[in-house]
């Protein structure tokens, strides 16, 4: 066992894991945090996808031991208040989703993509997210979801 401390969601975190544990299944598993999904473990569909100190990373691809002494946001750690974030709310104005199995790992994503790209073009968008994939929406309602949280965030 390795003992760990990190942040998750802001809060200082401490757990003991199996060297080989992935990060994902500390997240799910040991933290409860269950709105972080895993689609095909193979670090295919981006379900499981979270930020590590900012950037996103597929969490089925990252050993928990990895983000010993790091900084982790999951998706239950946006909202703020009580308020929905930005991305949050805009999925949820443009019907950016269906089934909702991709949709954390694609806000994640999303969030580390305007990060990086505050004003997004749809081709940007479309080439940040290709990472995740959505089984159900065809994608449009996802680009414009984001473009419009870029755009709110202007
Ligand atoms: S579960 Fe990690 S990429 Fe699919
Ligand atoms: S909303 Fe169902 S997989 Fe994307």
């Amino acid at each position: 066992m390795r003992h760990l401390a990190l942040t998750v969601n802001g809060q200082r975190t401490e757990l003991d894991v199996e060297p080989r544990q992935l990060l994902v299944y500390a997240l799910r598993e040991q933290l409860g945090l269950t709105g972080t999904n895993v689609g095909c473990d193979t670090s295919s569909c981006g379900a499981c996808t979270v930020l590590l100190d900012g950037e996103s990373v597929k969490s089925c691809t990252v050993l928990a031991v990895q983000a010993d002494g790091h900084e982790v946001t999951t998706i239950e750690g946006l909202a703020e208040g009580g308020e929905l974030h930005p991305l949050q709310q805009a999925f949820r104005e443009h019907h950016a989703l269906q089934c909702g199995y991709c949709t954390p790992g694609m806000i994640m994503a999303a969030v580390s993509l305007l990060a990086d790209h505050p004003d997004p073009s749809e081709a940007d968008i479309r080439t940040g997210l290709e990472g995740n994939l959505c089984r159900c929406t065809g994608y449009h309602n996802i680009v414009k979801a984001v473009q419009a949280a870029a755009t709110a965030g202007r």
